[in-house]
């Protein structure tokens, strides 16, 4: 019997970039390396999870959950006929209402910290609604799916620029006037010199020195990771370096590379066929890649990992090869 439970959030700045077919074949991969597996469709308002795992929009989910008050929520979690592998409906029969009540949020938080299984992967909604930034603040190490595309790196600097000024909100809450800083702050464009996050950490110093030191310690504990998916060619993560810099200048926090995903046109045949990618395309390289990011996840998802764009580099380069021959 598995006790130890591991989250994990998938979300994007940008929609439709492949965070549902990433957050479902992942929750394959990790049931078929043996792992009890919940994958949980948390885009309320816009869930088609159930479509990556090839199943029908028939069961109730966190909606009708919410709604209706007297469902268990352990009920709605339903097998895949995948051995290892069940699942959480989001929208269910109730498409979803978007503003959920304080205590709403704060019931389904719970059940959600509560889902017995050893893995649970939370397929998010695109971009920075407070609901997506909560659930994403589930876990200290969250996913966050990118492709290369300008727009996509821009949205998802702002998803984590929101995601923190979000955790630093909660931590100076009852502090009136340094949630004023961070307010005004928050209304102006990131990076330009006096808006990064340590700019803000000085000014919440000059206030109160130990509050500034809780909110650097709360910072801290969050590490993303990113995936990055559609890709051409391994050349393409020669933006890493300068995407460090932007995240640890502008945020103070530092973000981990842990995935690669090659453009795949059997992704979308799979979709088109109604097939499962990584059960009917093993062989694929989108399949390849999430098989690989999944064992990278039983094996170093715990721990800090140094030099992560380096590594990331090194595997994407051998795929290519393998894949490409180099071509
Ligand atoms: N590696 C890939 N290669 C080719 N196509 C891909 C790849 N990954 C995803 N896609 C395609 O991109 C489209 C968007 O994928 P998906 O629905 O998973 O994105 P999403 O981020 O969940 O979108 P949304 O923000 O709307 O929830 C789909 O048509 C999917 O088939
Ligand atoms: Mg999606």
């Amino acid at each position: 019997m598995e006790t130890k439970r591991t989250i994990i959030p998938v979300a994007s700045g940008k929609g439709g970039v492949g965070k549902s077919v990433f957050a479902a074949n992942l929750s394959i991969a990790l049931a078929s390396l043996g792992h009890s597996t919940v994958a949980v469709d948390l885009d309320l308002g816009g869930s088609n999870l159930y479509t990556c795992l090839g199943l029908p929009n028939k069961y109730p989910g966190i909606g009708d959950f919410l709604k209706a008050g007297n469902i268990r929520f352990e009920e709605l979690i339903v097998p895949t006929g995948i051995p290892n592998l069940k699942f959480l409906p989001g929208d269910g029969k109730t498409p979803f209402m978007a503003n959920i009540s304080y205590n709403q949020r704060i019931t389904l938080l719970k059940e959600l910290k509560n889902i017995s299984a050893r893995y649970v992967i939370l397929d998010l909604g695109a971009g920075t609604v407070f609901n997506t930034l909560t659930f994403f603040g589930l876990a200290y190490k969250g996913m966050i799916v990118t492709s290369f595309e300008t727009s996509s790196v821009m949205n998802f600097i702002m998803f984590l620029r929101n995601f923190i000024f979000r955790v630093i909100s909660n931590v100076v809450r009852h502090n009136r006037e340094a949630l004023n800083i961070l307010i005004s702050a928050f209304q102006q464009p990131m990076g330009t010199g006096s808006l990064t996050v340590s700019y803000l950490l000085d000014k919440i110093a000059d206030i109160d020195p130990k509050l500034a030191n809780r909110v650097r310690e709360t910072c801290n504990c969050y590490r993303p990771r990113i995936v990055f998916n559609m890709g051409d060619h391994p050349d393409e993560l020669n933006v890493l370096e300068k995407l460090d810099n932007t995240i640890r200048q502008g945020l103070s926090i530092a973000a981990d590379h842990f995935g690669f995903i090659f453009y795949d046109d059997m992704v979308r045949k799979a979709a088109k066929r109604k097939e499962i990618l990584i059960r009917q395309y093993p062989d694929s390289i989108a399949s390849q890649n999430i098989g690989h990011i999944a064992r990278r996840v039983t094996r170093v998802w715990d721990r800090s990992l140094g030099s992560s764009g380096v590594h990331l580099i090194e595997d994407t380069q051998r795929h290519y090869e393998m894949w490409y021959g180099g071509k």
